[in-house]
């Protein structure tokens, strides 16, 4: 980030293209502070410059500075009211803060002006979800399909709008929306959506080394965070557990975890990839834990089968779903899969854990409404 901030500082008689260049630059490698100095210092000198209007909104918004991204986008768009790169903008940041009606009317310019920007389409499909048009949704989303049948944004939206149960959410899509929330999820999570896993977690785990079928447990030297996101299950089980592992598919959410070092080690792959890999981690950890991360995941015979593989003999397995009443999974409205009590004991028995404890729980608030959820303890006790 420095180096590009005194390089611009130090030759600013550079041609404005050139300073332009190491603009976008800063702004692709999401070095944002850099870049909105950067645009700044151009828009001095050129306040005619487009590219420099809207890359310094896009630099705001990669901020999530909102507030500056918009007046920046409209600024722009008085000047240049045709600008796709500022209209999409502008409809982006509308449809963060909410304001979906007008977002939907800058999606819609933005389209008259440049139909083939394919994943604003996922990004207008959503929009008009949140307006209650499923009909304009399904047709956005199909559209973003149409030009990229892998986007696993527009697929699993319109599955989970559809009410359509697939599987599992795609990778893409984990990827992209953790990538996007990771700078605010503990803030969200902890302060706003009462988020209560990890503790519940530390909570079931203590119960058990101290009771008397556990005696030789007081800690496990072993463990494993499937989907371990910032890392807050290994922070609440700090104390219980010599050393910690954590696996993740989102690079910023990992990113957050190792600022804390919060894992001894943390890999940045699959959850179900990683178990069934015995070449990567311990081959074996004595817990492994996860805490709302199943949820992103339907059918979890792989999971289960990768755990059975993974833990030590007495090992214990601790994890969260979102609870279904009846059937197997089911993927709900909100994207996420809830999971029923006789599904994750069928999953139990099928590959040989004994059930210790299953409790419903409130994982977090969603507004006002209580998340249902339960809570799971298995054991591999007597299988090496
Ligand atoms: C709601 S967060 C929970 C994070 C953490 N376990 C906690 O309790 O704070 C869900 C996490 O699971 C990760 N995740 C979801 N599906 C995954 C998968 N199939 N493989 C690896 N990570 C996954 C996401 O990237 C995200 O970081």
């Amino acid at each position: 980030m420095r180096k590009v901030e005194t390089k611009t500082e130090g030759r600013s008689s550079r041609p404005v293209k050139e300073l332009l260049s190491i603009a976008q630059v800063s702004l692709e490698e999401e070095d944002y502070g850099s870049s909105v100095f950067q645009f700044l210092n151009i828009l001095k000198r050129d306040p005619n410059s487009a590219v420099a209007r809207f890359g310094l909104g896009d630099a705001y918004f990669g901020l999530a500075d909102y507030e500056s991204a918009e007046s920046t986008y409209r600024f722009g768009l008085e000047m240049y009211p045709n600008n796709s790169d500022g209209l999409f903008g502008l409809a982006a940041t509308l449809r963060i803060i909410e304001s979906y009606d007008e977002a939907i009317e800058f999606y819609e310019r933005g389209f008259d002006v440049e139909p083939s920007r394919t994943a604003a389409y996922w990004e207008l499909a959503y929009t008009r979800e949140m307006t209650g048009d499923k009909i304009g949704a399904e047709w956005a989303y199909r559209k973003c399909l149409e030009k990229d049948p892998n986007h696993g944004m527009a697929k699993h939206l319109l599955a989970s709008m559809l009410g359509t149960t697939t599987d599992r959410a795609p990778d893409d899509y984990v990827r992209d929306l953790f990538d996007d929330y990771a700078d605010s999820f503990e803030q969200d999570l902890l302060n706003d959506l009462n988020y209560v896993v990890p503790t519940l977690i530390r909570k079931e785990l203590k119960k058990i080394t101290r009771s008397p079928n556990f005696q030789k447990i007081c800690r496990f030297s072993s463990a494993l965070d499937l989907g371990c996101g910032t890392g807050l299950v290994s922070e609440a089980i700090k104390g219980l557990v010599t050393k910690t592992d954590g696996v993740d598919l989102s690079e910023k959410m990992v990113k957050v975890a190792f600022e804390h070092q919060r894992y001894d080690n943390i890999y940045l792959q699959e959850m179900t990839t990683f178990l069934l890999d015995r070449t990567v981690g311990k081959p074996k950890y004595d817990l492994i834990v996860s805490g709302d991360a199943l949820v992103y995941l339907g059918d979890l015979r792989s999971v289960f089968n990768g755990v059975s593989k993974r833990l030590s003999g007495k090992g214990v397995f601790c994890f969260s779903v979102e609870k279904l009443r009846s059937g197997s999974f089911s993927l709900c409205p909100t994207g996420r899969y809830a999971h029923s009590d006789g599904y994750i004991r069928d999953l139990s028995r099928t590959f040989g854990f004994e059930l210790l404890a299953a409790r419903d729980i409130v994982p977090r608030m969603d507004g006002s409404l209580k998340i249902r959820g339960r809570l799971y303890l298995l054991s591999l006790n007597g299988k090496s």
